[in-house]
């Protein structure tokens, strides 16, 4: 989301070249808003990338004929041209990005250009325009640089960017297991070059010989190009197969263990910053948000049903985070819509429900528990306060209609 005071107060900028770039941003960029523009702009990038890097590879196949090749290379000098484009525009609306109001604009800039996806946004058309285009330097090299267009896609598929996360929160359990890994590599392989050196010379004629012999054991693949023959370098490939199944699973294991965590973070993320926006935790600190985002439920309740009803027991209180529902407070209903709550009266009075609610669209609520509700109550009594204001003319309107 752009922070409009931080970005009107950049200094040069006029407010309409500031809301401008604000709208650009808000097209290029997943800023958590949705939005038909960004649609129209993700497909489009999409598209521009997948046809570069399908270009990129069917090139390599010889029997193509001139016309084709023509065609590839008209193609691919049209999407470099939208990748220079694309970086220019992210370029301009990094100050945007970077939240700029602590920081002026050119750090923004230096920030994205010095950062991983700046480099691979800057450096797939640059080396396909000055090296390849201007200077015919291509090559295998050339070819490859450019298929790294394909990280440009983790933008556009969470999946991808997922994994990556994974990757770099993991790190540290991963490079364990990959010393465990490089250790049993090295026994097994001067081992196995000791013991079968004499029978089979040519074979382990070295220890990086035996290396490969290594790798394709403990990766469990055994191409069976290198096998021991002798008695002792039959035994210790069959111990080293073991410890290589086991020490292989380990990084799967922190892998999955990553993904489940890594989920559950942005799954929270997700759920904090909708409590955020609501009305009644709206000026709360985000540690405070933070602590009430763990006690609260999503709950989807499809249109016509009854969420609360009259003369029930109250168990839990309600945020309307999409959808709306009608209040049935005899004779008249009223209408709550997103951002506001219902089914409060019951757990602060500890009282029936005093009225029924029904969903009169499908509708995706936050449910608090009445254990939550009063730990939440207990611990933040200016909440508590507020609410109790709201109940009190609430109750009043009850009363009033039951004159
Ligand atoms: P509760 O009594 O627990 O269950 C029914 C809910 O309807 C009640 O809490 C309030 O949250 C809500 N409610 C009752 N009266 C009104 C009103 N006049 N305006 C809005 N909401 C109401």
């Amino acid at each position: 989301m752009i922070d409009r005071d931080a970005a009107g107060s950049l200094g040069d900028h006029s407010g309409g070249a500031v809301e401008l770039r604000a709208a650009v941003y808000s097209a290029i960029e997943n800023d958590g808003v949705p939005s038909w523009t960004r649609r129209i702009c993700d497909f489009f990038f999409t598209a521009a990338i997948l046809l570069w890097l399908a270009e990129g590879v069917l090139r390599t196949v010889p029997t193509l004929g001139r016309d084709v090749l023509g065609t590839f290379g008209m193609l691919e000098f049209s999407i470099g041209a939208i990748f220079v484009v694309e970086w220019l525009l992210r370029l301009w609306t990094a100050p945007d990005r970077y939240h700029a109001g602590a920081m002026s604009e050119s750090r923004a800039r230096l920030i994205y250009i010095a950062s991983p996806m700046g480099w691979i946004d800057a450096g797939v058309p640059m080396v396909y325009f000055v090296g390849d285009w201007l200077f015919g330097l291509g090559g295998p090299v050339a070819e490859v640089c450019e298929l790294l267009a394909v990280f440009k896609l983790t933008r556009y598929f969470p999946g991808l960017d997922l994994v990556f996360s994974v990757l770099r929160t993991e790190v540290r359990p991963l490079g364990a297991a990959l010393a465990a890994m490089l250790t049993l590599l090295l026994l097994a392989s001067s081992g196995m070059y000791y013991l079968e050196r004499e029978a089979q010379p040519e074979m382990f004629a070295s220890i990086p010989h035996a290396m490969w012999w290594g790798i394709v054991t403990i990766a469990t693949v055994g191409y069976g190009d290198m096998a021991p023959v002798t008695l002792w370098g039959k035994l210790a490939a069959g111990v080293v197969l073991l410890i290589g199944i086991a020490l292989f699973a380990v990084p799967a294991g922190i892998l999955a263990n990553g993904f489940a965590v890594e989920l559950k973070k942005r799954e929270f993320i997700v759920t904090w910053r909708l409590i955020a926006k609501l009305p009644l935790f709206a000026d709360l600190d985000a540690a405070v948000i933070a602590s009430i985002a763990r006690l609260l439920q999503p709950r989807a309740m499809p249109k016509d049903s009854v969420v609360v009803r009259k003369g029930e027991p109250g168990l839990a209180m309600y945020f309307i985070l999409k959808g709306q529902a009608d209040v049935h407070v005899e004779p008249q209903t009223v209408r709550l819509g997103p951002g506001t709550y219902f089914g409060e009266m019951a757990l602060l009075m500890d009282a029936p429900r005093s009225a029924t609610v029904v969903a009169t669209a499908d509708c995706e609520l936050l449910e608090l528990g009445s254990v939550e509700f009063r730990r939440v109550c207990a611990e933040y009594p200016q909440l508590k306060q507020r609410v109790e204001r709201e109940a009190a003319k609430r109750m009043s309107a009850i009363s009033q209609a039951d004159r």
